[in-house]
């Protein structure tokens, strides 16, 4: 048993936090947990006193000391300027991996897939939840997508080395990299690339959309699967909610040098105070946090006591089936029973182990240095607002154009298919439209050859609302072509 203390920041958090917190507290100190608690207010409280972010400057003090956070659900005000504490926490930390096992306990536990036992990683920071968003006409709004190459290999090569510490046999990367090339085909590359450094790991990419349909409908044939943040989100929904019960589920939230450890649930106002709810997310969240804090025979003593105590049929309100279950218990008695079983092995469900994980979360290799590429400015993407059809634009757009320039004008697109030139009459158009000026033999174009065109065309009265200019890597275009161009 560890003889040092680790210290720890713990928050009770909101509506059925508190009465999970205790409860989990109180197994982790008779198993023998070694942490010392520092304990934070985050959630309701501190948005009721106008704090926007729901947690106050000397809480973040906190984290940064133990680098250790484990956190009861709150409740996110909804309208007023409130912000999710949960996405401030997560990307002001640099919590770039989320990490979701999602495990069905049949025939304990009712679920269609009684063989399931699959880890969501999903990657925390990027993708569309930059928040990076703009209406660009009265008619069209536009939110930025961002996958960055840094960013990218982090969450991949965390997947691999997870699964390597963790015994897991494969993992899957999904992606829609059939329709976003860009920035879809970057992830997807780099998990081809970091994949192959992981020679004894089985891998594989499906497109998102069959590969969610695929969770749902046959998870045991997944291992760890690993994907941009938004499908990511949605994948990992799927899967915790098939498994029988979203109050099961335990997630972690891993940074360089911080983490965070938290049920997968929110604050389940409408049993809050009733002493019912289901403690079993956070406390398996707790494991996650003592495995990674290098407590991971505690963890597997606690993980085993549960297990046992979900196969002697002692179950919550939100798990009980007649027939399936043996007791209805509430949390304090589901707590005493886990306590109970402190140092006993379930014995239908395998034992947990976490003997050969390494402490201290994972120690990853620093990232790759990039090649330098040869980046040239070869035109502008113009945006702007226009009641008109492609050909009057068009007509208006081209007497702009001066030799001087180096540009031509290559095309207009309309919601990023191509109208002009050659557009189809049955293409609709919104009232914001896309120019393509660009030089005729990728040559290098000056900004202020592109801020002279710019200049001209707001004196015809075409006011452009964004201009994006265009770069080509060691002569491969930065930029994808518009659809039917
Ligand atoms: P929820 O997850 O709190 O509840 C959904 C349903 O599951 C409810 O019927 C609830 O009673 C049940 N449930 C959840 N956890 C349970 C447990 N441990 N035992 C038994 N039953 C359980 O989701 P909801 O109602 O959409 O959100 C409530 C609040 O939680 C919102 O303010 C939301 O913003 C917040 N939230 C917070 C999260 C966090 O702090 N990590 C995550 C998700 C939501």
């Amino acid at each position: 048993m560890p003889t040092n203390k680790t210290p720890i920041t713990m928050a009770r958090g909101d509506g059925i936090g508190p009465e999970i917190m205790d409860a989990t507290l109180r197994i982790l100190d008779q198993a023998g947990a070694a942490l010392e608690l520092e304990e934070i207010e985050i959630g309701k409280a501190v948005y009721d006193r106008g704090v926007k972010s729901g947690i106050e400057d000397k809480s973040w003090a906190s984290l940064r000391r133990t680098k250790v956070f484990l956190k009861a659900p709150i409740t996110t005000p909804q309208g007023g300027g409130f912000k999710s504490l949960n996405v401030t926490v997560r990307k002001t930390l640099g919590l770039y991996a989320n990490v979701r096992p999602c495990v069905s306990y049949a025939p304990f536990v009712e679920t269609k897939h009684p063989n399931m036992d699959l880890v969501i990683i999903r990657e925390n920071e990027e993708d569309l939840y930059g928040g990076i968003e703009y209406r660009q006409s009265h008619e069209v709004m536009a939110s930025l997508k961002i996958i960055s190459r840094p960013g990218t290999e982090r969450i991949v090569r965390y997947a691999f080395e997870y699964a390597k510490a963790n015994g897991r046999k494969k993992v899957t990367c999904m992606t829609k990299d059939n329709i976003m090339k860009m920035t879809d085909g970057l992830f997807h590359r780099i998990f081809d690339e970091i994949g192959a450094e992981y020679p004894e790991i089985e891998k594989n990419h499906m497109i998102i959309d069959i590969g969610a349909a695929r969770v749902a409908s046959a998870p045991h044939t997944f291992d760890v699967i690993v994907l941009p943040n938004l499908y990511g989100d949605i994948v990992s929904d799927i899967a915790a909610e098939i498994t029988g019960s979203v109050g099961l589920g335990g997630s972690s939230n891993i940074g360089e040098n911080i983490a965070m450890f938290e049920a997968v649930h929110g604050s389940a106002p409408d049993i809050a105070g009733k002493g019912i709810a289901n403690p079993s997310g956070l406390l398996l969240g707790a494991v996650m946090m003592l495995v990674h804090i290098g407590q991971g025979d505690v963890a597997a003593r606690i993980h085993n006591a549960w297990l046992k105590t979900i196969e002697d049929g002692i179950h919550t309100g939100d798990i009980f089936r007649p027939g399936a279950s043996r007791e209805k218990v509430g949390t304090d008695g589901f707590c005493k029973a886990v306590l109970d079983r402190l140092g006993q092995m379930p014995e239908k469900f395998r034992p947990a182990n976490y003997n050969g994980v390494p402490p201290g979360g994972m120690k990853m290799p620093r990232l790759a240095a990039y090649r330098d590429e040869e980046k040239v400015r070869v035109g502008v993407d113009v945006s702007l607002t226009y009641d008109g059809t492609a050909e009057k634009l068009a007509e208006k757009v081209l007497p702009c154009i001066e030799e001087a320039d180096g540009m031509e004008l290559q095309m207009i697109s309309n919601r990023g298919t191509v109208v002009w030139p050659n557009g189809q009459p049955d293409t609709f158009c919104a009232d914001n439209w896309r120019l393509r000026f660009i030089t005729k033999d990728g040559a290098n174009v000056r900004t202020s050859q592109i801020i002279a065109l710019l200049d001209r065309m707001n004196k015809a009265d075409i006011n452009f609302t964004k201009a994006q200019m265009l770069f080509t890597f060691d002569g491969k275009p930065g930029f994808s072509a518009a659809q039917g161009g």
